[in-house]
């Protein structure tokens, strides 16, 4: 196919800026942070380097404070440190070309007390259990089960949107093109949004506007500090991942489609079903459609894509970009080898969380002669 006429290889207007091409690498948890501190260090900065030539990185999920951390080893974006250890990341992304958003994240109930600070409970739309849900608390740990977490009190909100917007503000100063805020697969804006990890009876929820209405206010406390260009955010309306269930999806996630199509902001990226990428049962068409209707701006597809199916799905209509997760990680030029139709390395599973360069920095290009 000549790159002319290839869908994945043509620009793409996005917010303030445009995208060269259609290959996005997806926000990859790979708990590689310095410790203490969950600071990004050197394999991190040349781990984002080498896969550069995404149309656009988006981080791994990193916490906006203490509060928000859910699982050892994941960066944050609340200290000096933290700013600083990033700012060698876009540095370097930027050296090779790139542009990268920063993904804000707070896990809400989806931690444990020894991740917290003081040991303290974590914290939820509802005191909800995550039936099943598991988080990772230390190398010597390993997986544990989450425990039942605090409700916030309303007086707690601001403090929420407070979090997020201080993130945002370092994120501008860590060097990234913009942020994507996390609102997906099971962590706190998600459980604010899905009926049945949400039973709270103030103002953040109840009826479907209410449940809204934390992402909303966080999205545009974001969108004050960057822009509505520079702003993106991403969601899961059929995940249950965490153990989050919505009652209704394709009507919670329309309506919020809308409302931030209002707050204007640059493109909404959406996991089209488990964020493992199962869809057997084939993507959730009638919400695409519905959130696709509700959104004026940049529609990113993520979800166990292959090159051809990108290439389809973005000819029909039916997405704008595409975030790939896995074959990322096993190439870091995933662009170039979909460009020239090069067979593509495949993903050790038992490196992609924690651990050193194994896995990570080792994964050869076409052309190791870089
Ligand atoms: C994870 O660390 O397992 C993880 C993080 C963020 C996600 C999904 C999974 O959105």
């Amino acid at each position: 196919m000549s790159s002319e006429k290839d869908p994945l290889f043509t620009p793409q207007a996005f917010g303030d800026i445009t995208l060269p091409h259609r290959v996005l690498m997806s926000p990859l948890t790979r708990s590689r942070a310095a410790q203490p501190g969950d600071v990004p260090q050197d394999i991190n900065v040349e781990y984002y380097r080498q896969r550069a030539g995404a149309g656009l990185i988006l981080s791994e999920a990193t916490q906006i404070s203490p509060q928000g951390k859910g699982y050892a080893f994941t960066p944050g974006i609340h200290s000096a440190e933290q700013i600083a250890g990033w700012r060698k990341v876009t540095d370097a992304v930027h050296d090779a070309g790139g542009r990268m958003h920063a993904q804000l994240w707070h896990v809400g109930r989806i931690s444990h007390p020894e991740l917290q600070p003081g040991g303290a409970d974590p914290v939820a739309p509802s005191a909800i259990k995550p039936e099943g849900a598991k988080t990772f608390i230390s190398a010597e740990s390993g997986m544990v089960e989450i425990p039942t977490p605090r409700a916030l009190e309303t007086h707690e909100i601001p403090g929420i949107i407070a979090q997020y917007r201080a993130a945002a503000v370092n994120a501008r100063e860590a060097g990234f093109d913009g942020v994507e805020v996390h609102a997906a697969n099971g962590y706190l804006l998600d459980q604010f949004l899905k009926s049945d990890s949400n039973a709270r009876t103030d103002a953040y929820g109840g009826c479907l506007e209410n449940r809204l209405r934390l992402t909303l206010e966080v999205v545009q406390a974001v969108v004050d500090v960057w822009g509505g260009g520079r702003v993106g955010v991403r969601i899961s309306p059929t995940g249950s991942f965490n153990d989050v269930h919505d009652q209704h999806p394709e009507e919670t996630f329309s309506a919020l489609a809308k409302g931030l199509d209002d707050i204007a902001i640059a493109y909404l990226e959406v996991v089209e079903d488990s964020f493992q990428g199962n869809h057997e049962n084939g993507r959730p068409e009638s919400i695409i459609s519905a959130i696709r209707a509700n959104f004026s701006g940049v529609y990113i597809a993520n979800g166990a894509y292959s090159a051809d199916e990108a290439r389809e799905r973005i000819a029909a209509g039916k997405t704008d970009l595409v975030t790939f997760g896995r074959p990322f990680i096993a190439n870091p030029d995933l662009p170039e080898r979909l460009r020239r139709g090069a067979p593509l390395n495949e993903p050790d599973y038992d490196t992609f969380y924690g651990g050193d360069e194994a896995g990570y920095l080792d994964y050869p290009f076409l052309d190791e002669g870089r």
